[in-house]
């Protein structure tokens, strides 16, 4: 078995700038890794397409934080329920109710209705480009998503900084201790301003998802409250890098980002290789084994975490032809970008709605669009976290 990977790992220079590269060297060492991440805790990696997509859908790997949560009572607060609740943090049958339940007011129809004001979202962010230069990310990648889902579950648009501020930390655990103490005050203040919110909801309902969410009374207080969390937490914090890692990826492929413009068609084509070439989430949410058992030929005991690289499934050779190769043609794309099995992706349709009117109106309305800076200068955000994407993407055009 490969030697255990230090917790220091992820966070390098080195990985951050191109974990793909780091993954493709300890490829032929095995599939899994024994790795200390975070740090005291008995954790694995998989790395390979077949074991990771398994891992997903393995009933044996469990969500539930409640019965295995020692990894969140680490980083959040005893009395903090934004995490154990909701229906990424159970197993069925809880996680069957709460899926049932947000699905019914998220369906493909209801986003589909979204496309209009996607689209007015989009343009309006790119008329406030000034000067034939932008910083995507701030000016253009965040807003869109953070706009969309606010307005979605019926956030007040003057609340939306706060809580890009809020999510940023809870979406990326550091375990630096004064990091871990501003992260429970984040948990605390999230938790306070979505009680309020529904309280409020419940006197006087709107035409908004909390609202909805409130009025079918199938939710306890506590998974409300968590279920709103992780749909804003998750509503933005990875839309941002489809978009921004999307239009990097197709910068540096100048090939790439003529064939899209000849042939726009290709668009929902291309957002998928984006997806499945530098995608937005790095590495799955931790999953528990609930028993001991045996992942290609390496024991886990009962109680480990094990995570997905969902970065380095999408790169693997024995089901990617030329992985490292970015081609907006790929047919059979079978990435795990969004996840696989029970827990897939609630949001996938508007992600892809978002991805798609995003890029494709940046392409139709810049046509000089370029890097706004030398590539030493782009600035990733933090590596080790679940989310993978830059801080800042300046562009000319
Ligand atoms: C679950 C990725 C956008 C809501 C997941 C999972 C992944 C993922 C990988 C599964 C995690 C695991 O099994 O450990 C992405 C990506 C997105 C995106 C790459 C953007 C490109 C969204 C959006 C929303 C959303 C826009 C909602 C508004 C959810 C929910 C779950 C989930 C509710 C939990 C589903 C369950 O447990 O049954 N997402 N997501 N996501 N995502 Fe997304």
């Amino acid at each position: 078995m490969p030697e255990k990977l230090p917790f220091e790992f992820l966070f390098t220079p080195e990985f951050s700038r191109d974990p793909y590269a780091v993954y493709a060297s300890l490829r032929e060492q095995g599939p899994i890794f024994p790795i200390d991440f975070p740090p005291g805790f008995d954790a694995y990696l998989i790395i390979d397409h077949e074991h990771g997509r398994a891992a997903l859908n393995d009933p044996r790997l469990s969500k539930d934080m409640q019965r295995f949560g020692d990894y969140f009572k680490a980083i959040a607060t005893e009395d903090d329920i934004l995490f154990d609740s909701n229906m990424l943090s159970v197993d069925p049958p809880d996680h069957t109710r709460l899926r049932r339940i947000v699905s019914k007011a998220f369906t493909p129809r209801r986003v589909e209705e979204l496309r209009p004001r996607v689209q007015a979202i989009t343009d309006e962010l790119i008329d406030g480009f000034e000067g034939g230069a932008a910083e995507l990310i701030d000016e253009f990648a965040f807003p869109l998503p953070i706009i969309v889902i606010c307005e979605l579950l019926g956030i007040p648009s003057q609340d939306r900084d706060q809580f890009r501020e809020w999510s940023s930390l809870l979406v990326n655990p550091t375990f630096v201790p004064e990091e871990v103490e501003r992260r429970r005050a984040a948990a605390r203040a999230t938790t306070a301003y979505f009680r309020r919110m529904c309280e409020e909801r419940r006197q006087e309902p709107r035409d908004d998802l909390i609202s909805a969410l409130v009025a079918m009374e199938e939710l306890t207080e506590k998974e409300l409250i968590s279920t709103l969390s992780l749909l804003l937490i998750a509503g933005h914090e990875t839309t941002v890098n489809l978009i921004g890692n999307g239009v990097l990826a197709l910068l540096r492929n100048p090939d790439q980002l003529d064939l899209l413009r000849a042939k726009p068609e290709l668009l929902p084509n291309a957002i998928e290789e984006f997806l499945r070439y530098d995608g937005p989430v790095e590495r799955s949410t931790p999953r528990f084994a609930s028993e001991d058992l045996e992942i290609a030929g390496t024991r886990i005991p009962r109680g480990a975490m094990v995570h997905v690289s969902i970065g380095a499934v999408g790169r693997d050779p024995e089901v990617f032809a030329e992985p490292d190769r970015l081609d907006i043609t790929r047919t059979d794309n079978r990435h795990v970008a969004f996840g696989h099995g029970i827990h897939f992706c609630l949001g996938a349709p508007l992600a892809r709605l978002e991805g798609q009117i995003a890029i494709g109106t940046l392409l139709e309305r810049l046509p000089q669009l370029a890097l706004g800076c030398a590539e030493e200068e782009l600035s990733r955000r933090l590596t080790g976290s679940v989310v993978r994407g830059l801080s800042r993407l300046p562009i000319r055009f």
